[in-house]
């Protein structure tokens, strides 16, 4: 910024007992979309005419119903695609579609002809009104920009009963609203309900644009309010709002102007629009959704919606940006995934949705919970646990998952970047169920003996062949007993990993070796649970030698090597 420029704060608005600050939206606005005029006239390259139905017709299966199709005195493409849409009959029974036009005679004639054939349409005519407008401009007096509104609304008029085929509807935008004078945007605006002849049966949509937001949301929704007390005729207007989003506070200034009275938005989708883009109407949408309000509009597959929107547009949609973004329904963050996959866990169908850090269920607008947990260099154990339990049905104890989670972090660190579900299980898959040096487990058998369980093992130590055998009172303790080596096991867990036929099953076993601190965890996956609890046993084994000294583990594995008599090996 310039050191030499100067601003000033915008002035406070008079408005004693003002209401919307008490007010609760319980019920949604009426839609417009201005996608394919206001949204359309900011693209580098605006839309051509097969761009725009597709925008049309995407707009209309979200459930818009007033569309705002063009400016069709503009130029001869925008005055060919409201040709095509009513020629071509793409304008479903209850969409109304909507122009705008300056008030000016040659620009109204060529509207209202664009619009010929119509079943019903908003003629939506603008004069801009803030001082700046009138002084600088255009040189204007307030009574004569009032005088060339009212001409233009009275000529609309006349040339509407001229086609009476059509259901005509009157709406006025006085243009930078939010920078008027109130007294003066209301004189404009009594004008124009008075030269309409609008009545409760025949409203006027009077818009209030703020063309460039220029003050807090308060300040417009105070505004709103204010016309909202003021309009003579207040019970033959429809008041709109048309917030543009210069200090990026759009959405919260439409959601107060509805506080304040207005009836109906206007916006584009993803904020598309000039400068910074009209206000974002998927955001305010979902807003009332997460609000318990139906919005009307429907976002079921929201990225479907954002790819046509891209394509369209040619604009890309920020990862950050609310709802629809890539990355909006991910946390990286140790803590924040813990939170999440327990609120997850208990969230319960028929209840109000209430997990945390997620303002919507990702399911409702088409999003898989797939990405909710991604994993950096600042993630914790709860999302490393949370995507192997995603993506491969394995749940880890709560200790396995602390000390799992320091090698994925350690994995993360080196190689600076996102580690995906499949290097977590890569790394799980190293880390815990192909652990074979230095007693390679090779095959077991189980027999009886007595009432005891007896289990002879096959194993390589050493690059030699040893066929252990002992019993126990199960099928671990039987192979605890063969290895001779004094391991105990601490915990144990078993569950299977698919379901049907082809169901396989996860061991993991927490076990300690006798004068070695601490304990250490193998897990061992196969058909049948006996034999990945005894995978998981030699694989809890293995890391657990790795652990200790040479000296110590040559002292270990000479028990291996002693052959004695199954009897003796009992546990
Ligand atoms: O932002 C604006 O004021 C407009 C008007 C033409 C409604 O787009
Ligand atoms: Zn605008």
């Amino acid at each position: 910024m310039s050191p030499a420029t100067r601003y000033r704060a915008f002035p406070p608005i008079d408005l004693p007992g003002r209401r919307w600050p008490a007010r609760v939206i319980t019920s949604p606005p009426a839609w417009l979309s201005t996608d394919l005029r206001d949204g359309n006239q900011a693209l580098f390259e605006p839309m051509g005419a097969e761009r725009k139905l597709r925008m049309f017709r995407m707009l209309c299966d979200i459930g818009f119903r007033e569309i705002e199709v063009g400016f069709p005195s503009a130029s001869k493409t925008e005055f060919d695609f409201v040709r095509t849409l009513i020629e071509g009959g793409h304008i479903p029974e209850d969409v109304t579609i909507g122009v705008l036009t300056q008030a000016r005679e040659p620009l109204i004639r060529r509207t209202i002809e664009a619009l010929r054939g119509a079943r019903r349409a908003i003629v939506h005519v603008y004069t801009a009104t803030s001082p700046v407008f009138r002084e600088f401009v255009f040189g204007m007096q307030r009574a004569d920009v009032v005088d060339m509104t009212v001409s233009g609304v009275r000529l609309i008029r006349e040339l509407c009963s001229g086609q009476p085929g059509t259901e005509w509807v009157l709406e006025y935008s006085p243009e930078t609203f939010s920078a008027t004078e109130l007294e003066f945007s209301r004189e404009i605006c009594d004008a124009v309900v008075d030269a309409w002849g609008a009545t409760p049966q025949r409203k006027v949509i009077l818009n209030l644009p703020a063309t460039v937001e220029v003050a807090t949301p308060n300040v417009y929704a105070d505004q709103v309010e204010w016309m909202d007390r003021h309009l003579a005729r207040r019970d033959s207007v429809i008041i709109s709002v048309h917030p543009h989003n210069d200090r990026g506070t759009a959405v919260a200034a439409a959601e107060l102007a509805l506080m304040a009275g207005a009836e109906r938005v206007e916006g584009c989708l993803f904020g598309n629009g000039e400068r910074t883009g009209n206000v974002d109407l998927v955001t305010l949408a979902l807003n009332l959704r997460t609000q318990g309000v139906d919005p009307g509009l429907r976002f079921a597959d929201i990225n479907a919606i954002a790819r046509t929107y891209e394509a369209c547009t040619q604009l890309p949609i920020h990862p950050r940006h609310p709802y629809v973004g890539d990355l909006v329904f991910t946390a990286f963050s140790g803590s924040h995934q813990d939170a999440i996959r327990k609120g997850m866990a208990a969230q319960r169908p028929a209840d109000c949705w209430n997990v945390p850090y997620l303002p919507i269920d990702p399911a409702d607008l088409g999003r898989t919970y797939d990405s909710l947990v991604r994993v950096n260099s600042q993630s914790g154990k709860g999302g490393v646990a949370y995507l192997l339990e995603m993506s491969r049905g394995v749940v880890m104890p709560r200790r396995m998952q602390v000390e799992f989670s320091g090698a994925v972090q350690r994995l993360a660190e080196t190689t600076g970047s996102e580690v995906t579900a499949e290097d977590i299980w890569r790394l799980f898959t190293a880390e815990y169920l192909e652990r074979t040096e230095p007693v390679h487990y090779i095959e077991h058998h189980l027999f009886e003996r007595g009432a005891r369980q007896g289990v002879r093992l096959t194993v390589v130590v050493g690059g030699t062949q040893r066929v252990l055998e002992g019993t126990g009172n199960g099928p671990i303790d039987a192979v605890i007993a063969a290895l001779g080596i004094p391991v105990e096991v601490q915990s144990y867990e078993e569950r299977s990993l698919n379901q049907g036929a082809d169901s396989r099953a996860l061991a993991i076993v927490e076990m300690a070796l006798q004068g070695v601190t601490g304990s250490t965890f193998g897990a061992g996956i196969d058909a049948n649970i006996v034999t990945a609890s005894v995978r998981a046993l030699m694989a809890g084994l293995n890391r657990m030698l790795a652990r200790v000294g040479a000296e110590e583990r040559r002292h270990f594995l000479a028990a291996l090597a002693v052959p004695g008599p199954a009897a003796e090996r009992v546990a």
